[in-house]
């Protein structure tokens, strides 16, 4: 397939990209999160060429991507309270409502659920590319499922030219990190993955909220996870990833120690590390001064280990602040939960 590159952000550009997906195209494009794949959230054939870009499996729900609160109608055929303060708060913002569905909304969009995942994104290029579309946009992260998610054009452009119908190219995404996402079709609004908008913040307009228990704990084979993209294995890059969390100083001991042992045994080493000594590994990228920057360099940091080449990744996590949640998260998934604690949980 010709993939149109969209390196021009223009109103007529943005129009054509609107055309494609009214077409039943599919187009990749910016977010303040991470870049998306969308479709029609009408059309069902223009869906399946998603999950089939992707390779996603066909039980993992998409979110319904809206340029304007006021079109929250078009998904959703109820909005609870909570869901109203959560709107008049954040959005456009950073995270994702749990509703029940509008039955407009294609089936196969939420995987046969009876509610739909409603999200609408701050990035301005993000906002004038479903407006000129003119229909809500079901769209995934745009990499390839599995793949660390895309943070960057650069990203998208190699997981999906050939794929897509048209890429566009904005700048880095701002979070990072996917949406926070926030069931409220129950009493007690439950986030039910970590992201820029955090539980403080969401008890803070609520008066109440939790975490759902699979936010930190993998899933077992008997589970069904609220949000069923849980049970993926995901942002698994290529490289054996280890999560080593708890104090500074024991973090750093530890990595620098696993470093030489890897070596010794002939691999090729990368550390993500928050602190700046040098770990002596054959890659090492920071992950900034605190989670927010953590979060944003998160996944471009496991594509650079993988274009490097790097066999065993060792992670520093030594800071719970307010987006530790959403960087934990995602660390503990790509290293399919190998986590060293130095200090006893
Ligand atoms: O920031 C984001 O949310 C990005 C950008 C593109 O908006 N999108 C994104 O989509 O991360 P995706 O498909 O990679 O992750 C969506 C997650 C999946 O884990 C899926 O299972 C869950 O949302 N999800 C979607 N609809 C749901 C529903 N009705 N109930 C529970 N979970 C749902
Ligand atoms: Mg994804």
């Amino acid at each position: 397939m010709d993939t149109v590159i969209i390196r021009e952000i223009n109103e007529a550009n943005l129009a054509k990209a609107g055309e494609t997906i009214r077409g039943g195209g599919i187009v990749a494009f910016p977010t303040e999160t991470v870049y998306g794949l969308g479709a029609s959230a009408y059309d069902a054939e223009a869906v399946k060429k998603i999950y089939r870009a992707k390779g996603r499996p066909s039980d993992n729900p998409l979110i319904v991507h809206l340029s304007d609160v006021s079109q929250v109608e078009k998904a959703a055929r109820e909005i609870p309270e909570t869901a109203q303060k959560l709107f008049d708060s954040f959005a456009p913002g950073p995270f994702t409502v749990i509703l029940k569905k509008q039955p407009d909304i294609d089936d196969i969009v939420t995987a046969g659920l009876d509610t739909v995942g409603v999200r609408i994104p701050s990035d301005p290029t993000a906002r004038a590319f479903i407006k000129a579309a003119g229909v809500p946009i079901a769209a995934p992260s745009a990499n390839i499922s599995g793949k660390p998610s895309p943070t960057c054009a650069e990203h998208v452009l190699h997981d999906m030219t050939g794929r897509a119908d048209a890429i566009i190219c904005g700048g880095n995404a701002k979070v990072g990190v996917e949406s926070t996402i926030i069931d409220c079709t129950g009493e007690i609004p439950t986030i039910l993955r970590p992201g820029g908008i955090t539980l403080e913040d969401v008890i803070s307009v609520c008066g109440k909220g939790q975490l759902d228990k699979h936010v930190l704990s993998s899933v077992s084979a008997n589970e069904q996870p609220k949000c069923p993209g849980m049970k993926y294995k995901h942002y698994a890059p290529d490289a054996d990833v280890t999560v080593v969390e708890g104090e500074k100083s024991h973090t750093e001991r530890i990595i620098s120690d696993m470093v030489q042992e890897y070596k010794r045994k002939g691999n090729t080493v990368g550390v993500l590390a928050m602190s700046d000594i040098d770990f002596g590994a054959d890659l090492q990228i920071s992950s900034g001064k605190n989670n927010k920057e953590f979060a944003e360099r998160l996944f471009g940091a496991l594509r650079k280990f993988d274009d490097r080449g790097i066999d065993v990744v060792f992670a520093q996590f030594c800071m719970e602040d307010s987006y530790g949640l959403a960087v934990k998260n995602r660390l503990y998934k790509s290293a399919g939960n190998k986590i060293i604690y130095t200090e006893k949980k």
